[in-house]
This record gives C-alpha cells, structure tokens and sequence, in this order.
C-alpha cells in the first residue's frame, strides 16, 4: 500500500515538473536561439504577421510581446478606437503621389511613423535591436531605444550608422547610474532622450504570470537580468516618479526631453512646465493600466490643450495608414510602432523591419491621396467625424 501510494506521489511529482518546464517556455540562460531570418517580407496586413510570429518565437517570448494588462481590454480597444471616427475625404483635389516626408525635433525623416522603444529584441531575432535599427535607418525614420534593450547602445548606434536614434530612459533609483546612460548615449549620437513615465511598475501581465516568464538574455543596461521577469525588472527602476523627475533630466542633458506615457491632458501641461521638449501620448500598448481609455481616444484633447507648444508623438495600436492619418488629423505630429517592428524583425531581420516601414508608408500614402492631402500638414485640414452609422446621424 505504502508502496503504491509512493509510486503516485512519485508520478504526481514528475508530472507537476514536467507542467512547470512547460510554462517556462522560453529557456533561462544562454542556451536560447532566436530567428535568424534575413529576407524582405510580403505584407497584405500587419495583424497577419502576428500569427506567423507565434509560429517562430516560444510562447513565453510570444506573449510577452504580444500580450497587455490583464483582460488586455485596453490592448484590444487600442485598435479598434481608430473605427470610431471617419475620414471626410475630400475629392478634386488635385493631390498627386503625396508627400511623407516630415520632421521632428529637428530630424528629417522619410515618413511619419518611427519606432516605438521596446524592450528585449533579442527575444525576435539574433540581431536584436541592432538589427532594427538598420531595418528603420534603411527606412529612413527614427529608430528608439529601450533601457531595456538587448544589443548595446553602441551596437545599436553602429547599425543606425548615423540615422537618428532616440534614447529611451528607465530612471533607476541611482543617479549616478542615470547620468551614466545618459551622457553614453549622448556620446554615441542618440539625439533626444525618452523618459517614460507610465511605468513606475510593471502592469499585471496574467500571461506572463502564467508563463513564469524570464528573459532568456541579459538586457546588457541591466545588472543581472537573464532570468528574471519583467517584475524584478522593475523593482529595480525608480518606483515614484513625479515631475522633478522630469527637471532632473533636463538638468542632465543638453538634449531633447521627450516625456512618453501621457494620457490627461493635466499631465501634458505638467510635462511641459517641467520643461519636457515633446509629449508621447500613449497607453504603453495597453500594457500598464489595464481599463484605461484606448490612446487615441485621448488623443484631440490633450493636443487641443498642448496647442501646437511642442510635438506630439502617439502609439498604441497604429497598424495601419488610416490609423496613421487619423492620429495626425486628431494633433499628432508622428506616430510610432511597436509591436509591428519586433513581428518584421522575428520574420525578416533588419529587412522584415524595413518592409514593415514601407508597407505602413505606401498604406499612408494611399489613404492620403484618396482623402485629399498631398502633405502631411495636410492631413491635419482633413476633417474626421464620429463614426455616423445611420442616415440621421448627421448633415455635411
Ligand atoms: C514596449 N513598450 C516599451 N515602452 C518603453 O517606454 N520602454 C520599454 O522598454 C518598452 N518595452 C516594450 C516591450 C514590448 C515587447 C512592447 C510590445 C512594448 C511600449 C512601446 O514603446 C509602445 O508604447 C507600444 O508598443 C505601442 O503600442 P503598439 O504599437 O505595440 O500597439
Ligand atoms: C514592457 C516594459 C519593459 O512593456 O516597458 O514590457
């Protein structure tokens, strides 16, 4: 009896592991193999590529990308807020091959649309954030990076040989640390630095909680992260930020201070008293606060109140140039992708990365000579309306 009860404990056991290993999908230590692909990449559609990039990167990687906050509500209507205007195309134009040549911040880039900071592109590809940025310095726009990245920043600043680069800022809590990567990646070119500010901690990602989610690679700005989660991660930033936070960087840097994570209109205005030379209206791609509104629903206001005092960068959900074009009509100046850049990295390399910028690109251009606006100024004069659904909602 004793025996056979011992042999179900036994059996019990060994199936409680095996679960454990399971979750842990992506495999701490340096034993990880991400893809290695290097080819230009066929785009009918970015939500495609999503499920393509679940067939190449572990599930644990996967979802860590790909996933938000909690119900992922936030993550879902990101998107899906865009339905809820309309473009008011206007005809006879005479607008011919539009321009999407723009700039920010003193950068002159071929198109609107940057790349967003994420963390841990090694996660998608060898070349990580190296590969990226050349992806998006081939694109000719503006390549972010993460604290949190997974090549270094001179890697990083090498691959971009010379295209702009912005530096994405995780304050830690020690200063001398803080002024440390700054001033590297003024040495290196970077030329503005983004302070995030709505991540004093990790939101609630239930499937990274599911998966015991590590990163498999060190972040090489992180002292000892290969292995830990997203929430150790964390623990480590500075916890309680406040807007001297905001003047202490403007204090170390002579460079631009980009204030991303701004969702109130009161914040906007406190960022740019603070002294914040941009403001980057995002939900973080619905990863933070979970019941937060979608970011472009928060969009007309906050630029109504920044009127026009500096630029205005958005994300959460761009996937597509009528996205792109309803967020520049509604006060953005650019808009910047994250998710999509790290799907064209796992799928092509530094190429899939290009061709992720060049199908957003020909989709922008498309949408603006079929609604009447031949610059990207332009788009700002094109009316949006909410969505009119019945005969009776409206007269022109
Ligand atoms: C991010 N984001 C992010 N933001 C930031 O300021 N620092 C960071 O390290 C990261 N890391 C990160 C990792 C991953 C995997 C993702 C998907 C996102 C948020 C990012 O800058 C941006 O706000 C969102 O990705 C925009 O939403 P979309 O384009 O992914 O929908
Ligand atoms: C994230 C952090 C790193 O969204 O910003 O995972």
């Amino acid at each position: 009896m004793i025996f056979i009860l011992s042999v179900v404990l036994v059996v019990l056991l060994i199936i409680w592991l095996l679960g454990r290993t399971h979750r842990q999908t992506v495999p701490s230590g340096s034993g990880y193999q991400a893809s290695t692909r290097d080819e230009k990449i066929t785009i009918y559609d970015i939500d495609d590529l999503e499920a393509q990039v679940a067939k190449i990167i572990p599930v644990g990687g996967f979802d860590y990308i790909r996933g938000g906050a909690e119900t992922e509500n936030t993550l879902r209507r990101n998107e899906s807020a865009f339905d809820s205007v309309d473009i008011y195309p206007r005809v006879m134009t005479g607008v011919d091959n539009p321009d999407t040549r723009t700039r920010i911040l003193g950068v002159d880039i071929s198109m609107p649309i940057i790349a967003a900071p994420a963390a841990a592109h090694g996660l998608a590809h060898v070349s990580a954030e190296a590969g990226s940025a050349r992806g998006v310095a081939a694109a000719g726009t503006i390549m972010s990076v993460s604290t949190y990245a997974s090549s270094t920043l001179a890697e990083i600043a090498g691959a971009g040989n010379g295209a702009p680069q912005w530096f994405q800022l995780y304050l830690t809590k020690d200063d001398a640390t803080n002024r440390a990567l700054i001033k590297s990646a003024e040495n290196l070119g970077y030329r503005a630095i983004i302070l995030t500010v709505d991540a004093p901690i990790g939101g609630n990602r239930v499937r990274d909680a599911r998966n015991d989610f590590r990163f498999p690679l060190d972040l090489p700005n992180v002292p000892r992260s290969g292995g830990k989660g997203i929430g150790a991660i964390f623990a480590e930033a500075k916890n309680d930020l406040t807007p001297y936070d905001v003047m202490r960087v403007k204090s170390m840097t002579d460079l631009p201070v980009i204030v991303k994570g701004i969702q109130h209109p009161d914040d906007a205005e406190i960022a740019i008293a603070a002294g914040a030379d941009a403001i980057w209206v995002s939900n973080h791609g619905g990863r933070q606060l979970d019941g937060s509104p979608a970011a472009f629903e928060v969009l007309p206001e906050i630029a109504v109140r920044v009127n026009k005092r500096v630029p205005i960068i958005f994300d959460s959900g761009v996937r597509r140039g009528q996205h792109i074009f309803k967020a520049i009509a509604s006060g953005a100046d650019v808009v910047a992708i994250g998710r999509p850049v790290i799907y064209g990295l796992a799928l092509g390399g530094w190429r899939g990365v290009e061709s992720v910028f060049e199908y957003l690109q020909a989709d922008l251009q498309r949408v603006m000579w079929l609604a009447g606006a031949q610059t990207v100024d332009e788009i700002k004069r094109i009316e949006l309306r909410p969505q009119c659904m019945t005969v009776r909602c409206g007269e022109l």
